[in-house]
């Protein structure tokens, strides 16, 4: 499927006040987001995951759009005991196009 990254960015508001994408982003409450299509799980330098979230990460080897349309859609179902206090989003255009707004950031 292919998202639409302006309708994207509008749903990109409920992730900002924790995430933060673009030139010069720096990790919040949550690691910054540049790259993370394709990038593995868990790895953003100098942040400090959750146990629960780093013990999930622990065999996966990238973010793809599956993966991550699981883990927004509802992300304390799909890892037990993180700390990304979210209630995931339930529309599924909101997940495909939220994940093509993130998929137009390269990593810096
Ligand atoms: C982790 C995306 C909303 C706080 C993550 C990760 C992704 C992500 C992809 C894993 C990153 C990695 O593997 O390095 C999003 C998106 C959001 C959203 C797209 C909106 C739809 C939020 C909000 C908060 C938040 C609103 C704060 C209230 C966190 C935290 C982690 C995290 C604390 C680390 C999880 C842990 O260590 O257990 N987020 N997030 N996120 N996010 Fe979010």
């Amino acid at each position: 499927t292919v998202g639409d990254a302006d309708a994207g960015k509008k749903v990109y508001n409920k992730c900002r006040a924790c995430h933060a994408v673009g030139e010069g982003a720096k990790n919040k409450v949550g690691p910054e987001l540049n790259g993370i299509i394709g990038e593995k799980p868990g790895s953003i330098e100098d942040y400090k995951y959750s146990a629960g979230f780093e013990e999930w990460a622990a065999d996966k080897t990238a973010w793809n759009e599956a993966l991550m349309t699981e883990w927004l859609a509802d992300p304390r179902a799909v890892v037990k005991g993180t700390k990304m206090a979210f209630p995931g989003l339930k529309k599924p255009e909101d997940l495909t196009n939220v994940i093509a707004y993130l998929a137009s950031f390269d990593a810096e």
